[in-house]
This record gives structure tokens, C-alpha cells and sequence, in this order.
């Protein structure tokens, strides 16, 4: 799904708690252009986009860790975010629908021809009563996913009224530099995303990796501004976004901004069965039931 690409395996530091670079930036309040100048973006609502059929992991979303069904994992960090006013599963599987009002989810049914996350987070969204002002798109996979990195990019896009986009970084290992499936970006001195590579990027004269330079990468979580995410999901896709394959660029070819937050967190993302040992080995680490 997207942005985070091959997320899996990763040991963990202790859950922490984000901090933030970035978050502190409050744009002058003028600055806010074509989309809501003057409203300030107040409701948030979190939306877990989950589907059954899964290329590499038929079923991951209802998939056992330490005895529980991801989703509902993700499911019960997200709840814990309180910026969010709403948390609801979106999804067209009706197992994972029983599945996620068992355990007292909010569950808006979507298409099964919603073609990604992006998409279906969007159908959700008008399908809901209440309205929202703010969308974060959690991804079901990430049973670990911290309650603070929500709050950030939440944060980050109500503090940045010219953003309609926001998403979170973390320090890049050095031995994920050359890998494709972990995505890097670069900002500005303002915490706004400049590009995003499956090239490590910046690029050091030496052709060398190197060590004292703070590469940044990418997590999966994304923030939407909620009018914007209609105009996303029907944006054509750019030369940019083809050639790397990540969706994102799309938003940065049109002019569009994206604050970026840093973060200490690692993804744990679960892409195949394997990765459900290894996670649950993180939270044996941690202490975690
Ligand atoms: C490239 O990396 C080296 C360390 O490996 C560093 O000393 C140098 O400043 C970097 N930039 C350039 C342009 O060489
Ligand atoms: C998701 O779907 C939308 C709408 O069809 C499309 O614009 C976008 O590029 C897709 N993203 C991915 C990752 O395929």
C-alpha cells in the first residue's frame, strides 16, 4: 500500500513518543490560499481503509496477533489518538465488518472497486454523517502504529493552512539506503516536503552513503485535508508518480504542499505472514499484551 512500501521486520525501540521537529512551525496564519484561507480545520476523523484479498497475505486484516485480529490493534492504538474525533474500519469484506463490530468498531461498508486505500478512505468519507474537516489514513497493517504520530500529522496540517497534505518521517537506517522498498524524502527549512525517492536522495557527491547526513524516511501514514482528498483521488497521474510509483509525488507535481513531521518511531508494518512473528516478537520486547 503506497508509500511505506516493504515495511516489515524492523526491531523495534521502545514505543516512543513522537517528537517533532517540524510541529512547531505555525505557518503565518495569512498564508492559506485557494483551499479554506480563513476556517481553521477542526474535525478529525481517523479512517482504517482495510481489504480481505491481499496479493501477499489473503485475510492479513483478520490475521491473529498475540491473539487478536490486526485490525483491531490498529484499531484500539487509533482510539487512543485524541485528536481524532472519530475512528471508523472502511472496508468491502463483510468478515472483516462482523469481525471489526464485535469488537466495537465503527465500520462504513465501501466498493470492492475502490483501487486503493487512498480511494476507499475517500468513499468513506462521504459516506459518513457527521462532517470532517481533516482525514487520517491509517493503515490496517500497522498494529503498532503509535497514537502520538496520528496526533502529529493531525497537528501538523491544522498548524499549516497552506498544506492540504500531511505525512510523518523517521531517521533512515543506513542499511535501508539502497533498498527501493523504504522511501526517503527531503524537506525544507520550513518542514515542508521538497521530494520523495526509492533513490536515496540526497544524493552525496561521492556516490558513497553518507554516515553523517540525516536521512529521512518515509512512513505510511497520511493526512489529508478532506476537501483535497477529492480532488487526490481524481488527479491524473504525473510523469513523477509513474516513474518512482509512489502515489504522493502526485501531490507535489501539482504545486500542492505536504508538511512532514519527524518522528522516533519505527514502522512495523505486516506484509506477508512472517512479518506476524516478528511483530509479536516486538511486543514481547516491549511488554505489550
Ligand atoms: C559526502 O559525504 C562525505 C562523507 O562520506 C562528506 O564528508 C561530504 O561533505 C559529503 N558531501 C560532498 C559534496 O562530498
Ligand atoms: C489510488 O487510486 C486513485 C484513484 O483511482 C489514483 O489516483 C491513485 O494514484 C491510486 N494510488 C495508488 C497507490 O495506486
Amino acid at each position: 500500500m503506497g508509500a511505506g512500501g516493504d515495511r516489515g521486520g524492523k526491531r523495534g525501540k521502545a514505543m516512543a513518543a513522537a517528537a517533532v521537529a517540524g510541529l512547531g512551525i505555525i505557518a503565518a496564519a495569512a498564508v492559506g490560499r485557494k483551499f479554506f484561507a480563513s476556517r481553521a480545520r477542526r474535525r478529525v476523523v481517523g479512517i482504517i481503509p482495510a481489504r480481505y484479498a491481499s496479493s501477499r497475505f489473503p485475510g492479513k486484516a483478520l490475521a491473529l496477533i498475540q491473539g487478536k485480529p490486526m485490525i483491531q490493534r490498529t484499531w484500539e492504538q487509533a482510539k487512543l489518538a485524541t485528536t481524532l474525533d472519530a475512528v471508523v474500519v472502511a472496508t468491502d469484506d463483510e468478515r472483516i465488518a462482523d469481525s471489526c463490530r464485535l469488537f466495537g468498531a465503527d465500520v462504513v461498508m465501501t466498493s470492492e472497486t475502490c483501487v486503493n486505500g487512498t480511494e476507499r478512505c475517500q468513499e468513506a468519507l462521504k459516506k459518513l454523517k457527521n462532517k470532517y474537516d481533516i482525514v487520517v489514513n491509517i493503515q490496517g497493517d500497522e498494529p503498532l502504529v503509535d497514537p502520538e504520530v496520528i496526533n502529529g500529522v493531525a497537528k501538523a496540517l491544522q498548524a499549516a493552512p497552506d498544506a492540504v497534505f500531511s505525512t510523518a518521517v523517521t531517521a533512515l537506517q543506513p542499511e535501508d539506503a539502497m533498498n527501493p522498498n523504504r522511501v526517503k524524502c527531503v524537506v525544507n527549512t520550513k518542514g515542508y516536503a521538497i521530494y520523495f525517492s526509492r533513490g536515496l536522495i540526497p544524493f552525496n557527491k561521492s556516490s558513497q552513503v553518507n554516515p553523517d547526513f540525516p536521512y529521512l524516511l518515509h512512513l505510511g501514514i497520511q493526512c489529508y485535508d478532506a476537501k483535497f482528498l477529492d480532488t487526490y483521488v481524481c488527479l491524473p497521474s504525473s510523469p513523477l508518480q509513474l516513474e518512482e510509483d509512489l502515489e504522493q509525488l502526485k501531490v507535489l507535481e501539482n504545486g500542492y504542499k505536504m508538511k512532514v513531521i519527524k518522528v522516533d518511531h519505527e514502522a512495523h508494518g505486516v506484509d506477508s505472514p512472517e512479518d506476524v512473528s516478528k511483530i509479536e516478537a516486538v511486543m514481547k520486547e516491549r511488554n505489550l499484551r
